[in-house]
């Protein structure tokens, strides 16, 4: 008994395409925004690499908090145990020559909320919030309101306070 159901489960990646032709349309077209429309059958050319946004214009957060986006090229800028080349420009100690924004002081504190002479451990690793942008299109509807724009929306009846 086992040994005949393993031999079924064997078989289904085989009877699966089959059993999808059979239906006449051959392999199942995916549609979704995420794949290029092609059967799973077929090797699509790679798409283009989209283009890094690199012209240095800071671009306005979507809330206060968020890590801005970084608006300049960052390839072979090295962050490692040794060297943080982001700090290079944005540190304290730079900025006068390089003309970057400063890190703010969150930058400085650390988990217990002791403020430090230097760069908190926990904020080093700049690219873990503060990423590039390219001019790829989203691939799906992005429905983001500004909560500037959620603020003067007219009064919807609620009871807010
Ligand atoms: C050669 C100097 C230099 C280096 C190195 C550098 N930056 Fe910058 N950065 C700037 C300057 C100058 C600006 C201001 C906008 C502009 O001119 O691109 C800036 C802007 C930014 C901003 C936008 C700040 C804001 O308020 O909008 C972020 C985020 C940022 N950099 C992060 C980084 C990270 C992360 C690295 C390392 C991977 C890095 N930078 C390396 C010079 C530098
Ligand atoms: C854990 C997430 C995190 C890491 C890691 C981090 N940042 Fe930030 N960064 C933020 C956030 C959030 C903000 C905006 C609010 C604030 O200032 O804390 C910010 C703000 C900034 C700004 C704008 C400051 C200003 O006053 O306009 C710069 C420049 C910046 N970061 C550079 C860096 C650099 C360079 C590194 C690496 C040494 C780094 N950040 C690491 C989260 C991070």
């Amino acid at each position: 008994m086992r040994s005949y159901m393993l031999v079924a489960l064997a078989a289904l990646p085989c009877l699966v395409p089959a059993l999808l032709s059979a239906q006449g349309t051959g392999p199942a077209r995916v549609d979704s925004p995420f794949r290029p429309p092609v059967q799973f059958t077929d090797e699509a050319p790679a798409p283009q690499i989209p283009a890094d946004v690199t012209n240095d214009r800071r671009v306005a957060r979507n809330y206060p908090d968020q890590p801005p986006v970084i608006p300049h090229n960052i390839r072979d800028y090295q962050v490692s145990l040794n060297n943080n080349q982001c700090l290079t420009c944005h540190s304290r100690k730079y900025v006068e020559g390089s003309q970057a924004p400063m890190i703010s002081i969150t930058h400085y504190i650390d988990r217990d909320g002791q403020t430090l002479g230097a760069v908190a451990p926990r904020r080093y690793f700049c690219t873990q919030c503060h990423v590039p942008q390219t001019t790829a299109q989203p691939l799906v509807p992005n429905t983001f309101q500004d909560v500037d724009s959620l603020i003067t929306r007219p009064s919807d009846g609620g009871d807010r306070k």
